[in-house]
C-alpha cells in the first residue's frame, strides 16, 4: 500500500486531496494545528488514515512529523499544502510574522526532514516531495509582500533540493505546485473575494493536483491558464512593474 503524508489537511485543498488519496486505497498520515477536524476526516478513513496535530512553526514540528512517518510504516509522497498568508498592504507585522513562520520556517522544518528521511532511508524506488507554493512566487506583489516573497524562497528551495538530490544521489522526485486563486478559507479575508479573477472551485482544482502528484512533475500550474498569466508576469520589466497597481 503506497503511502502519503499530507501536512495541512484540516480544510482547503490538503483536506481534498488526503480524501481523495484515501480513497484511492493509498494509507494517509494527516497534520495540522486543529485536531478535532483531522479526526472528523479520519473517522470516514478509520482503516487508512492516521492524524497527528502538528504546528509546523512549533520547535517540535520536524520530530513530531517523523512520528508520523513511524506511525504509517514509511512515506512514499509528502504533500506539504500547509500555508497562510493575507492581503496585506498596511504591513501589519503580526501577519507578515505568522506568514513567514508558516511558508518559510515551518516548510523548511518539514521539507527537510522529508529530505533527510529520503536521503537516511535509501530507498529503491523513488520518494517525492510535493509543495503546494503559488504562482505568487512569480513576482513581488505590492498587495501581499510577505506571501509572495515567501512562495519565492519556496520556489528557490525546491530548485536547490532537486540539485541537491542529483549531487547526492538521493533517490527523491522534487514537485513544485503552482496552483492560482481557488476557493478555500485562504481567500476568505480577501474583501475582493468574489472579483478574483479565474477563481477556481476547490473540485476543479484537486483533481489536477493529485495528477501533478500522481505523475511526479517537476513544477505544475494550476491551471494551464495560471501558467500563461505566470509568463506575462515574469516578463514584465522591473520598471514597468512598479507601476502595475492591484487594487488596494
Ligand atoms: N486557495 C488559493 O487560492 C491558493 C492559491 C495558491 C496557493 N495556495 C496554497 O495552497 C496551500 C493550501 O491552502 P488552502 O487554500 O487549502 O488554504 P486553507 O484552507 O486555509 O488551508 C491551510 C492549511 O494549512 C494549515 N496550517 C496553517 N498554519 C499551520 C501551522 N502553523 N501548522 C500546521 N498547519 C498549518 C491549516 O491547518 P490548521 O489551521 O488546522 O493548522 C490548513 O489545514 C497554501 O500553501 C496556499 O498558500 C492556495
Amino acid at each position: 500500500m503506497k503511502k502519503i503524508i499530507i501536512i495541512g489537511a484540516s480544510s482547503g485543498l490538503g483536506m481534498r486531496v488526503a480524501s481523495d488519496f484515501a480513497r484511492m486505497g493509498w494509507r494517509v498520515g494527516i497534520a495540522a494545528r486543529r485536531l478535532d477536524r483531522l479526526e472528523e476526516l479520519k473517522a470516514q478513513f478509520p482503516s487508512n488514515m492516521e492524524a497527528m496535530a502538528i504546528d509546523v512553526a512549533a520547535p517540535d514540528a520536524a520530530r513530531r512529523f517523523e512520528d508520523l512517518i513511524e506511525l504509517i510504516d514509511g512515506m512514499d509522497v509528502l504533500l506539504y499544502a500547509a500555508g497562510t498568508g493575507w492581503r496585506n498592504p498596511e504591513l501589519d507585522p503580526a501577519k507578515d510574522a505568522r506568514t513567514v513562520d508558516v511558508n518559510v520556517k515551518g516548510f523548511t522544518a518539514i521539507v527537510s526532514a522529508a529530505f533527510n528521511y529520503y536521503a537516511r532511508t535509501a530507498n529503491r524506488l523513488p520518494g517525492q516531495i510535493a509543495v503546494l507554493t503559488s504562482v505568487a512566487g512569480a513576482k513581488g506583489l505590492g498587495v501581499s509582500a510577505a506571501y509572495s516573497a515567501s512562495k519565492r524562497y519556496q520556489w528557490n528551495y525546491l530548485t536547490a533540493l532537486d540539485q541537491l538530490a542529483h549531487a547526492r544521489h538521493v533517490n527523491v522526485r522534487i514537485t513544485d505546485i503552482r496552483p492560482g486563486f481557488i476557493d478555500t478559507a485562504l481567500l476568505e479575508q480577501d474583501p475582493n473575494k468574489d472579483s478574483l479573477p479565474l477563481l477556481m472551485s476547490v473540485d476543479y482544482a484537486a483533481p489536477l493536483i493529485e495528477k501533478a502528484i500522481l505523475k511526479q512533475k517537476r513544477v505544475a500550474y494550476i491551471d494551464s491558464r495560471w501558467a500563461v498569466v505566470t509568463a506575462l508576469m515574469k516578463a514584465v520589466p522591473s520598471p514597468l512593474w512598479r507601476h502595475i497597481s492591484f487594487d488596494l
